[in-house]
């Protein structure tokens, strides 16, 4: 009896005429002959040959597309082209049927929406495999990032009072009963008496806890789970995604910088190495999926160009000021001198512009610096105002090609009457964030941290076109099947 390999680790050793055992799911038996089968540590298929004059009839029927397997056989040199090793099968011993007539997944190639409505089986396709093994990657390489270098991973809660940014998106907890809510002699409803005696949501950020714990333990990183509910009907948006954050005590808004441009470069780069036959193979599918475009349509870069590229090249840096002067004098495209910003400064950059910034004008990735105070959350350090009395905050968002925004952060506003003020005039209850305002009053110091959309970065890696593609059970409206 051989020990169990996994397909991945065999295919990468050079031995043969050894007995082992492989396990997995089959994606085509061929002549009751051929069975190509994947355990889903690597895209390549081993492939098992049967003896099938020796092989029970009743056996081989039950050898379908998406059955599970263990298989113990000899390994030999292949006989086919394009693998070293095939296995030359003893014992095939079926796990579990899969009926032919109802498996959803055949082998052939399915469209992508055809597989969002099938997201429990679509990781056995080679598409969804390599996308999921590149996340996982990148969601180690995050953590090996900070490590390195000394930061605490803080765990920031899911459940909430209050909501970071300050956008009302955040998604209601409560256990009341919603058919017959508790209601307080004025009509509200009465929190009181809802589960945790106030009113409470899903977290949008773990930013404010993250800026307690950097306020004791200098340098440290969320990674996990937040909701909104805000129009996610995009490619470019989900209600639930992951979100990095590192907050870290007496760093500018220069070292911030500094720090998002490193991890970026850190985790694609480990992801190149880690990954690169996935990496490779989800290239190739876009090469693919190029060639049935117009030329003029067409990527300049490979997928593995684009992310070398992006390893290779410092991000430009400027601010949104200039952004704009660069954005008004624009020519997007030749037929007619596209009117950007009509509104002009102090207006948010719509995708379209961001697009122009970075695809276009200077083709590579771009970090924005102090947008306009009024299109920015309350916490966000506020610059003097400029010769023109214009009005700015140390905010930053990174944008890549592709993707647009990235990244989100900023120098936060350290001082507690500009905080206080701020928050006076954006109507954020201060009584709610006493906490949050006690890191200004006991040894308030300059600090600053941003927000890494993760999935926003599985997206521009694997070269996916829609982020519901790149997390394994997406959450959009009207979408919570799987
Ligand atoms: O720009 P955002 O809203 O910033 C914050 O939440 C800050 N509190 C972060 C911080 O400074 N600690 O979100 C940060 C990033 C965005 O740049 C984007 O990549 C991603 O989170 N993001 C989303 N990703 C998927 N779906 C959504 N609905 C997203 N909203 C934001
Ligand atoms: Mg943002």
């Amino acid at each position: 009896m051989g020990q169990r390999i996994k397909i991945k680790a065999l295919l990468e050793s050079d031995e043969t005429n050894i007995d082992v055992t492989v396990k997995g799911w089959v994606r085509t038996f061929r002549n009751n002959q051929f069975i190509a089968l994947n355990d889903g540590s690597t895209n390549n298929n081993v492939q098992i040959v049967v003896d099938f004059e020796n092989t029970d009839a009743a056996l081989l029927k039950r050898i379908t597309t998406g059955a599970a397997l263990s298989v113990t056989g000899t390994v030999v040199p292949s006989l086919g082209k394009g693998q070293k090793i095939d296995i030359k099968a003893k014992e095939i011993e079926i796990l579990g049927d899969s009926d032919p007539e109802k498996y959803p997944l055949q082998p052939k190639k399915h469209s992508l929406e055809f597989l969002r409505e099938i997201a429990h089986l679509r990781f056995r396709t080679n598409t969804f495999g390599a996308i999921f093994r590149v996340r996982n990657s990148l969601s180690f390489a995050v953590h090996q990032f900070f490590q390195e270098r000394g930061f605490v991973y803080l765990h920031t809660p899911v459940i909430t009072a209050s909501d970071a940014e300050g956008a009302g998106e955040a998604f209601k907890v409560t256990n009341l009963d919603l058919d017959n809510l508790p209601r307080t002699d004025s009509g509200e409803i009465d929190y009181k008496q809802d589960f945790f005696g106030k009113a409470t949501n899903l977290t949008v950020s773990g930013q404010l806890e993250g800026e307690l714990g950097a306020m004791a333990l200098s340098d440290i990183y969320t990674f996990g789970p937040t909701f909104r509910a805000e129009n996610s009907n995009t490619t470019r948006h989900l209600a639930e995604f992951w979100m990095i954050e590192p907050e870290m005590a007496f760093y500018d808004l220069d070292d911030n910088m500094d720090l998002a441009e490193a991890l970026l470069k850190y985790v694609i780069k480990y992801a190149l190495d880690k990954n690169r036959e996935d990496i490779e193979f989800l290239s190739q599918r876009l090469q693919d999926e190029d060639k049935q475009k117009p030329q003029n349509e067409r990527s300049e870069m490979t997928l593995l160009e684009k992310l070398e590229f992006c390893l290779e090249n410092d991000f430009v840096r400027l601010t949104y000021t200039e952004a704009i002067d660069i954005l008004k004098d624009s020519t997007p495209n030749k037929k007619k001198k596209f009117q950007y910003l009509v509104e002009g400064w102090g207006t948010d950059l719509q995708s379209e512009h961001e697009r122009y910034l970075v695809e276009k004008h200077f083709k590579k990735p771009v970090i924005l610096t102090d947008y306009p105070k009024e299109i920015k959350a309350f916490y966000m350090r506020q610059n003097e105002p400029d010769a023109n009395g214009r009005e700015t905050v140390r905010a930053m968002d990174i944008l890549f090609p592709g993707i647009g925004e990235i990244v989100g952060g900023s120098q936060r506003e350290e001082r507690l009457d500009r905080l206080e003020k701020r928050m006076d005039e954006m109507g954020i209850p201060k009584e709610e964030l006493w906490w949050y305002l006690d890191t200004r009053r006991f040894g308030a110091c300059p600090h600053a941290g941003f927000g890494l959309g993760f999935e926003r970065l599985v997206l521009f890696v694997t070269g996916m076109g829609n982020i519901r593609d790149v997390i394994p059970f997406p959450r959009f409206p009207k979408n919570a099947e799987f």
